[in-house]
């Protein structure tokens, strides 16, 4: 589903509840907007064109290719008689067709930190992307991609130090998982302060993120059982639902119209062909959706799961340590009590510069999934260095290092935020997604301005995560830019710069919405990081 479907259904420029004073909230001060701006109909008309464009070029090269006028580089179909293919045939006709075109624009080899600058090694090719080779260059630019939220992705301070000293100490690995001999006192510490920093009864941590979600989920739902899941749940929840069994029913994105027509249909029809009521039902959401900075209407969806008796499983992997006055998340950004969330879901490799996941919950429900979770009895414990890279991120956040450096990089971040979104808006860029959130996707919407956009900026030092299809819709590419506490005022603004310069030249400042106004930033600061 995409952000036009969500539009389709309200006004033209759709503008969430949030923003006006909420009828059931009505001392809450209306503040945040979440918008999505309809794609302009001569950009999606254009955007359609060049697609097809390319795809006629590329059946003509697929032609020339069979005729041998053309050698072919990809793998090819065996084409064994009486068997089905192997790939799918648009999959592979796109991979070869459009992305190899532009593929230069991903998986860049980094050789530093992943902190607010970063340092991409050059590659080289031969072969029209084909084939590419690594060489002994590099190039320090400024981040916009990595989820280092909070700035912990460092290779020097506290986290750092504490993190090889714990490495010193306990080796890299425990070898083994929890339920032999890999549960060491370190995650015991990590699991138990990780449930008091969400305000939970317990909560177990994972190596992985991805594998919490995709391990997790099928041991606390089965057959019989009715699974809700915003249309736009991350992959790792779409593959935990697949894998449970349950019965999965998926609502419009962060539309509560429709969640709750899904859960009265669900309810009322009850299980399928038998009509028996459903084992349990569980509402499946994220706190921030990474491709589009929305945030969940968690206050409307904790309603109507009470109204329908289900349960909630939120996942925070972005709005943990990124959103709320103390880095809570989601849960303590709305004022919302977490005994109403039931299953509370994170991951380290975000705001806390680590890596794993965690979910907390009951007591119950934690030793459940400790004993029943494939990754928690099948995959090795967490790695000490990074049990205590969590931990001392953790705990500068929650201010028990005696400093106020967590506090610090909060109000950094969301001032970060603030200004960057401002400034985008007002150069006529369409963005989408929640004031507050520090993804921010900025549309580019045709084929060819994504690679352009992304070789623009690279050649005045950003580096972006640029994004299209199959990962969003076809004509709503954009590049998805990652706020930090770690850009400094001086990052920010040469970003701006180079956007700036960048939207000009390829035309990318479309909103009817707020029309382009010049860059608000003074000469000097201009003519720094001026490119052309
Ligand atoms: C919403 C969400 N859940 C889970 C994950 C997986 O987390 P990890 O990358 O830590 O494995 C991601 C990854 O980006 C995510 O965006």
């Amino acid at each position: 589903m995409s952000a036009t479907a969500v539009s389709n259904t309200q006004a033209k420029y759709k503008l969430d509840t949030e923003e006006k004073p909420s009828l059931k909230y009505p001392n809450e001060k209306p503040k945040k907007q979440q918008l999505f701006e309809e794609t302009p109909l001569v950009v999606a008309v254009i955007t359609y064109i060049g697609y097809g464009v390319l795809v006629v070029f590329g059946y003509i090269r697929d032609m020339m290719r069979l005729y041998k006028f053309e050698r072919t580089k990809g793998a090819k179909e065996a084409g064994r008689k009486g068997f089905v293919p192997l790939y799918s045939d648009f999959e592979s006709f796109y991979t070869r067709n459009l992305y190899m075109r532009i593929r230069d624009c991903w998986n860049r080899p980094i050789a530093s930190v992943a902190g607010a600058e970063i340092e991409l090694m050059e590659r080289v090719t031969e072969d029209y992307n084909w084939t590419m080779t690594t060489t002994t260059n590099k190039t320090k630019v400024i981040n916009m991609g990595s989820y280092n939220y909070l700035g912990f992705g460092e290779c020097e301070g506290l986290c750092t130090n504490q993190a090889v000293s714990a490495m010193k100490e306990c080796g890299v690995s425990t070898c083994s998982s929890r339920m032999e001999i890999g549960m060491s006192s370190l995650q015991k510490q990590l699991e138990s302060m990780v449930a008091r920093f969400v305000g939970k009864e317990d909560a177990v941590c994972l190596g992985m993120g991805f594998a919490t979600n995709s391990t997790c989920i099928p041991s606390l739902i089965g057959p019989g059982c009715c699974l809700v899941s915003d249309e736009l749940n991350h992959a790792s929840l779409v593959l935990g639902s697949r894998l449970s069994g349950a019965k999965v029913y998926v609502f419009k994105h962060n539309d509560m119209v429709s969640l709750e027509k899904v859960l009265k249909d669900a309810i009322v029809q009850g299980q399928p062909r038998t009509h028996r009521p459903w084992k349990k039902v569980i509402i499946v959401v994220e706190g921030i959706y990474s491709m589009e900075g929305s945030i969940v209407k968690l206050k409307e969806i904790i309603e109507l799961k009470k109204k329908y008796k289900a349960y909630l499983y939120l996942d925070e992997a972005h709005s943990i340590g990124a959103l709320g006055p103390t880095g809570r998340g989601v849960v303590e950004y709305f004022g919302c009590s977490p005994s109403d969330v039931d299953v509370m879901m994170g991951t380290f490799t975000k705001s806390f510069g680590a890596a794993g996941g965690y979910i907390a919950a009951n007591k119950n429900i934690v030793d459940h999934i400790r004993s029943l979770s494939h990754a928690s009895a099948y995959s090795a414990a967490m790695s000490p260095a990074v049990i205590q890279q969590i931990m001392s991120s953790m705990s500068i956040i929650m201010g028990e290092d005696g400093t106020d450096n967590g506090q610090i990089r909060l109000k950094q971040l969301k001032d970060n935020v603030r200004y960057f979104r401002e400034k985008i808006q007002d150069m006529g860029f369409i963005i989408y997604g929640h004031d507050a959130s520090p993804i921010i996707p900025i549309l580019l919407y045709m084929p060819a301005k994504i690679a352009a956009f992304s070789h623009e900026l690279l050649k005045r030092g950003v580096a972006v995560v640029v994004v299209g299809f199959p990962a969003t819709p076809i004509i709503e590419s954009r590049s998805r830019f990652c706020l930090s506490a770690a850009h400094t005022p001086e990052m920010i603004d040469k970003v701006l710069v180079a956007l700036d310069e960048v939207g000009d030249k390829l035309q990318l400042k479309y909103s009817k919405m707020r029309p382009a106004r010049p860059l608000k930033l003074d000469e000097s600061i201009k003519n720094k990081f001026k490119y052309e």
